[in-house]
């Protein structure tokens, strides 16, 4: 079959090699995708919001399968754009419907789903600029630090760890008076969690799901997870503390009782889920909803599945996914993050890479590159992501390293610690 995948970054890399592989995929296309995505199918120079140009590739391509990889086209309403238009009436897309994928696009909304369905969570409270006095009283009522967070998308921004009471209060008012735009004209105010994170992904038809393998994200841009926030700098999976006991714990509390709220409010979801975690003293409770995989989470989490990534997609589709099994590699994943110095700040783009066609025993996801006269070159703050598998996590990691460090751009910057915390233990 012919097969859109949507978006152009390491996640999407990573999906067109899992896609590309399938006994079912006659041809990929990837809108707009990268130099990496080229590899394995047809780039082709469209947005992935940019709907009325998808129908159209859709159309001329004879498109029967859309996989959207970011969560802008999915929270913009791609998955309703589909069923409503009687030229794309059929062709099954990945992902939940616009009211669905609210789990990601409103923190206020993920809060609320969360508590009607007895999923625990924070502590919240969330404020729009009518509710700034009460805001404010009830900041006061919490020990530090104190969570701030847009309830729109903020370009993975819109989060705000405040160490005293007067920096939450002095930030919840910028932020209740356009901090981050129309994103934070509502915030919701939370309780600090000490724990440490893990990631679960699932893959939802509505009804049933399938339980992907795990992963931790390493988000700040220090070694030691130090500094400022990115958008990941590393991964692994399996996740080594997530045993079976944890993991029971998450399907109980977390998983089904998810898949069932989304029935029981008529949120019409198929798609994956990320499931963003804090374990504290062993017990799990929710940070976040994503509506799609993370990145770079997926560099990692999809060389381990085994199975073929398309017939999932269409068991998906066909609300059949009880029927399917996920198969998943013993092996240890490990992916590190080639950035652009300077990010997540300012950073140069346009440095030409070498040494990439050397690499052995990695994967090498395009993350921001762009090819220009024949030549591959930075374009952006994450450029690439190098996966390596092994019996075990340190074996996958010094391999990742070695090879993080033999590829060269200038100002080529990558912590070198991921996994540390869990290695420790
Ligand atoms: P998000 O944008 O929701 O992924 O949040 C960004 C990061 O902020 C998360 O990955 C956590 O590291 C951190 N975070 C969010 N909420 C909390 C919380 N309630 N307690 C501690 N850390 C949090
Ligand atoms: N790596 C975090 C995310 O994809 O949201």
């Amino acid at each position: 079959m012919n097969i859109l995948l949507l978006g152009g970054g390491g996640r999407e890399h990573a999906l067109a090699r899992s896609i590309a592989k399938s006994k079912l995929c006659s041809q990929l296309f990837i809108a707009p995708g990268n130099p990496g995505t080229a590899q394995c199918g047809k780039n082709i120079s469209v947005s992935a919001t940019d709907f009325e140009a998808i129908k159209k590739l859709c159309i001329q391509e004879k498109v029967e399968l859309v996989v959207v990889g970011p969560e802008d086209p999915l929270v913009k309403g791609i998955y309703d754009f589909f069923v409503s238009d009687k030229d794309l009436k059929g062709i099954p897309v990945i992902g939940p419907s616009k009211d669905a994928a609210q789990l990601e696009g409103s923190k206020a909304f993920a809060k609320e789903f969360m508590q009607k369905h007895n999923i625990p969570t924070a502590a919240y409270q969330s404020f729009d600029v009518t509710g700034y006095e009460k805001g404010i009283e009830f900041i006061q009522t919490l020990n530090t630090p104190v969570v701030l967070k847009a309830d729109g998308l903020a370009a993975g921004k819109g989060v705000l760890i405040c160490n005293t009471l007067e920096e939450a209060e002095e930030e919840f008012k910028d932020m209740l008076h356009g901090k981050f735009g129309g994103a934070s004209e509502k915030v919701v105010v939370e309780e600090f969690l000490h724990g440490i994170e893990m990631s679960v992904f699932v893959l939802t038809d509505g009804i049933n799901y399938l339980l992907l393998p795990t992963a931790k994200d390493y988000k700040r841009i220090g070694e030691g997870d130090s500094g400022l926030n990115t958008g990941g700098m590393g991964a692994i999976s399996p996740v080594p503390f997530a045993d079976e006991l944890l993991m029971k714990k998450i399907e109980e509390r977390m998983i089904a009782p998810t898949i069932e709220g989304l029935q029981q409010d008529k949120l019409v979801y198929k798609g994956f889920i990320y499931f963003g975690l804090m374990i504290v003293n062993g017990e799990p409770l929710m940070i976040e909803y994503n509506c799609r995989m993370g990145d770079p989470e997926t560099e990692a989490v999809l060389p381990r599945i085994e199975s073929d990534l398309v017939d999932l997609f269409l068991g998906v589709a066909n609300e059949k996914l009880n029927e399917k099994k996920v198969s998943i590699s013993d092996k240890h994943a490990a992916t590190i993050v080639l950035t652009s110095g300077g990010y997540p700040g300012f950073f140069e783009k346009g440095k030409t890479i070498s040494e990439i066609n050397s690499i052995e025993n990695s994967i090498i996801f395009h993350a921001g590159t762009t090819e220009q006269n024949g030549k591959l070159q930075t374009s952006g703050g994450r450029v690439l992501a190098i996966t390596s598998l092994a019996k075990t996590l340190e074996e996958a990691l010094k391999i990742s390293k070695t090879n993080a460090g033999k590829i060269q751009f200038d100002n080529k910057y990558f912590r070198s610690d991921i996994g540390f915390d869990v290695l420790k233990s």
